[in-house]
């Protein structure tokens, strides 16, 4: 088929180039011209494994190209996916300019049947306003082409998106009833026709659940995330291990052992303007989604987590102390920094005269620039913050190390190395990478989220 991608981003890039892997003609495009000509160039904008192969191997196949042409992409596909981003307006609701920008171009450039497809997330109703801004345009041109406009949200995860759009767990189409909707159903069900050999994948609705049923899968997931926080928090104070807490809990399959992992809070691109905008939504409607405020003021909170452990451990003014951090992406496996917890926590730590040395195994140059930005009017602070080459390297002669991001090569480091390295034998860890009773006996002094208390000196109560 031939498919037209509008957004060339983390979305838009893995939807083409699946899409591409499969046999389709896929013909991406984006406004922003520097990342079409790095595109074009065999470069990529963003980090994401084996992405970078897919790619290449596609265009050299002739299957996918890159372009800033938008009346030759509207020409190409006769499906169109939108796919361009949904920044948190000021208030918190999704801006929804970009997608209406693309449904414009859509209209004004279309003369023949064409089925759009949105997948950005957007709120309940931006398929109708979608519909309605094509219309315009068409109308404008005195032009009357046919076309179908569907929700099909995207619920790939960063770091694993090739994976997960090749074998995704279900793929929500929205859709009207009638005619019109069974012609675009039915072109969906074609193209997505090699996801569904093993079993039917797809998930028919009408357009608004589909729309909803994204915001609400993200609602869920960070919901799971500050609960687990919460009781972490409460596990530091009565003495009980979350570890121990979530595979108790985790056994009931009611549960599920999944995204129960307790850390240093939830950031990234789409749980924190996810749930903002959901919030919106329910306002505009008088039926505020009191749960989803608490999960959001608990991720907060959260963020400044390990900063409190540091400061009630060394002392609020953290001047002449350099602290090596591991981890400032917002995850592993990507170099994402969108409202990543290391930002909040290296402005805190600067922000009370401490030196800090970072390394992330991909997120360097990103997490360059958004220092850049954050610290725009602190250049004395800014001083103070350097990077490292490598994990090791961060640590040489720090003061304490500071685990932020669970990236593999943190997991089983060479634990003797990284005592010598330090100064003083002391980590907080706000991802829980190791056990507790494994650092006592090497001596190292272990601060955890809600593990703090694993081996928990029971003599403490009788006494
Ligand atoms: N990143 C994720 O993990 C993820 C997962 C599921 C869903 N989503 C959703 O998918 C959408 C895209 O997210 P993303 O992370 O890929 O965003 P992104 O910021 O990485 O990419 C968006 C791209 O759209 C381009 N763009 C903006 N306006 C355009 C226009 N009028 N025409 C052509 N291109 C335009 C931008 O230049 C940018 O390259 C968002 O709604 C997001 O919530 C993201």
């Amino acid at each position: 088929m031939k498919i037209t991608i509008i957004g060339t981003g983390y979305v838009g890039l893995v939807t083409g180039a699946c899409f591409a892997e499969l046999g389709n003609e896929v013909f991406c495009i984006d406004i922003d011209a520097r990342k079409i000509e790095l595109l074009n160039n065999g470069g990529l904008p963003v980090y994401e494994p084996g992405l970078k192969a897919l790619i290449a191997r596609n265009l050299q196949a002739g299957r996918i190209r890159f372009s800033t042409d938008l009346a030759a992409s509207v020409a190409h596909g006769a499906v169109q996916f939108i796919a361009v981003g949904t920044p948190p307006d000021e208030d918190g609701s999704a801006d929804l300019n970009h997608v209406l920008a693309a449904a414009r171009a859509i209209g004004r450039y279309m003369s023949r049947y064409t089925l759009v497809v949105n997948k950005s997330t957007a709120p309940v109703g931006t398929a109708q306003r979608v519909r309605q801004s094509i219309a315009a345009e068409l109308a404008a041109r005195g032009n009357d082409a046919p076309f179908a406009v569907v929700s099909n949200p995207e619920f790939l995860k960063e770091g694993a998106a090739i994976e997960d759009f090749m074998r995704p767990d279900r793929i929500v189409l929205g859709c009207a009833s009638g005619p019109e909707g069974q012609r675009a159903r039915a072109i969906m069900q074609r193209l997505y026709a090699p996801f569904n050999r093993n079993h039917d994948r797809m998930l028919y609705m009408d357009v608004r659940s589909a729309e909803f049923t994204k915001y609400a899968a993200n609602a869920m997931l960070a919901t799971r995330i500050s609960f687990m926080n919460e009781l972490a928090n409460l596990a530091d104070c009565v003495g009980a291990d979350i570890e121990a807490v979530r595979r108790g809990i985790g056994a009931d399959p009611r549960i599920g052992y999944d995204f129960l992992y307790a850390g240093c809070g939830y950031g990234g691109s789409c749980f924190p303007k996810d749930t903002s905008a959901l919030i919106r939504t329910a306002r505009q409607y008088d039926q505020p989604l009191r749960i989803l405020h608490a999960v959001n003021a608990v991720n907060a909170a959260q963020k400044e987590v390990l900063a409190k452990k540091m400061t009630a451990r060394l002392g609020m003014d953290l001047s002449g102390l350099r602290f090596a951090i591991w981890g400032l992406a917002f995850k592993p496996n990507t170099d994402d920094m969108r409202e990543a917890p290391s930002r909040v926590l290296i402005a805190e730590l600067l922000a009370r005269g401490a030196r800090v040395t970072a390394y992330d195994p991909a997120a360097m140059r990103a997490a360059e620039r958004a220092f850049a930005l954050d610290l725009k009017h602190a250049p004395d602070a800014r001083a103070r913050l350097d990077f490292a080459e490598n994990q090791m390297q961060a640590v040489l002669g720090a003061d304490a190390l500071v685990i932020v991001t669970e990236w593999q090569a943190f997991k089983s480091p060479d634990f003797q190395q990284l005592r010598d390295g330090l100064k003083t034998p002391l980590i907080f860890d706000g991802r829980n990478l190791y056990e507790p009773a494994a650092m006592r006996e090497l001596g190292i002094e272990y601060h955890t989220i809600g593990r703090t208390s694993a081996g928990y000196d029971e003599s403490r109560d009788t006494a």
